[in-house]
């Protein structure tokens, strides 16, 4: 069978090329398609960085506005799959809920399951998970309220569409604050990809098996729910309320952190590939304080977070493993003032990672890349005999 390379947690195993998105871990580097993280979030939108992703091009004004009409007229969800919808309790996870819905998708579109579509048919079942994701994940929250659910408005863009469904009222007009829409245009950008991390290769590896995007997508939403990736976001905001609660002794809760014999870790800090700083984080920080003071918010654990990553940064056992504030130890605090509940967090980020998840099946499908089949190192009993249940 050959020689076969072990490398738990896949640290320095390439799994493919990508074209994608650059990132430097040394140098604190992110770039999607070659632009800077830096320039888009200042200077884009999330549904045209969701084109540069997914297409590999900024697209031009006539490009976009054909991009955002096939999205808007996809956005309704088949009514049948709201009885599906109905069933979940209400007080249940709506990661779970997500994945679940996600990949019920592929039961109301089959065309969806064809291996064989042509690009422009694999186009329409992309456009068409772009438009009912944010339909879906403000459904998700409505139903968490008991509040009736809010159809989607097509005259409006991507964004300021999900926000209405999500703080929009059946009965009245809601204005969404400006802010509120540019900070989560920020926010969905910083997230929108990130190479081959957990849900990601979770999603190239389910479609390697030829599986439908819905299907491969929802595994990917799965991989994000764990508080190692994106789950990370709401244990942030858990632990700085625990801590807060105990005192705020930023000192006492990173001695728990440094303690090989306790489980704790502090949550939103260290990054596999960042071992400089993660320059989303540099950007949620700083749009962390700008938004808190416009919205004129006052969030007392956003003082213990800023105390707990001076005290971290300055401590030898942080320094040593490199270990910085990643884009999850901020961003909790920016989706709590702009009204969000903390287990809708992860539910954000997996409507911000859904363009790069997208671009990463695409480019696995178009570059016909052959089925995902890690190998092992068996450590298990040599050959034995079977022996009688009498005997055992
Ligand atoms: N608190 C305390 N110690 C830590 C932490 C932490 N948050 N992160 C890493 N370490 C220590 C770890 O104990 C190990 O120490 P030692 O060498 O003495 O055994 C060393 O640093 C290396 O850690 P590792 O677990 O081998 O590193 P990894 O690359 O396997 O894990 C990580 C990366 C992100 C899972 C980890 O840093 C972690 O658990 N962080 C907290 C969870 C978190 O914030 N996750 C979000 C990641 S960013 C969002 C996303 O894209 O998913």
């Amino acid at each position: 069978t050959g020689f076969i390379t072990l490398d738990p947690g896949f640290k320095n195993t390439g799994a493919t090329t990508s074209a994608i998105t650059y990132l430097d871990g040394e140098e604190g580097i992110l770039r999607y398609r070659g632009y800077p993280i830096e320039e888009l979030a200042e200077k884009s939108t999330f549904l045209e960085v969701a084109y540069l992703l997914i297409y590999g091009e900024l697209p031009t004004q006539a490009e976009f506005t054909d991009f955002q009409n096939k999205v808007s007229r996809h956005t309704l969800i088949h009514e049948d799959m709201k009885k599906f919808f109905e069933g979940f309790p209400t007080k249940s996870h709506p990661m779970g809920q997500l994945s679940a819905l996600v990949g019920a998708l592929s039961a109301f579109y089959p065309e969806s399951l064809n291996p064989d579509a042509s690009e422009e048919e694999d186009n329409l079942t992309i456009i068409k998970l772009l438009a009912k994701f944010p339909t879906i994940v403000s459904w998700i929250y409505k139903k968490s309220l008991g509040h009736p659910v809010i159809y989607p408005k097509n005259k409006l863009d991507y964004v300021s569409n999900y926000l209405n469904m999500t703080f929009g009222q059946l009965t009245e007009e809601v204005e969404i604050d400006p802010i509120v829409t540019s900070a989560m245009n920020k926010l969905l950008i910083l997230h929108a990809d990130h190479e081959q991390n957990c849900s990601t290769s979770t999603v190239r590896i389910v479609g390697s098996s030829n599986a439908n995007l819905f299907t491969s997508i929802s595994a990917g939403i799965s991989a994000l729910w764990g508080p190692l990736h994106g789950g990370a976001n709401q244990a942030v905001i858990e632990m700085l309320e625990r801590i807060k609660e105990d005192g705020g002794d930023s000192e006492k809760w990173l001695a728990k952190a440094k303690d090989k014999n306790d489980p704790f870790r502090l949550m939103g800090f260290g990054h596999r590939v960042y071992k400089n700083f993660d320059p989303r984080a540099k950007i949620i920080k700083k749009a962390c304080d700008d938004i808190l003071d416009s919205l004129g918010v006052q969030d007392p654990v956003l003082n213990i977070a800023k105390k707990l990553e001076e005290t971290a940064l300055s401590d030898p056992y942080f320094v040593d493993r490199k270990l910085y504030p990643n884009v999850d130890f901020y961003s909790g605090i920016i989706y709590r003032a702009l009204g969000f509940p903390t287990d809708m967090f992860t539910v954000l980020f997996a409507l911000g990672r859904l363009p790069g998840w997208i671009a990463q099946w695409k480019e696995m499908r178009t570059n016909k890349e052959p089925i995902g089949r890690p190998r092992q190192v068996y450590t298990g009993h040599p050959k034995r005999n079977f022996v009688a249940m009498k005997d055992r």
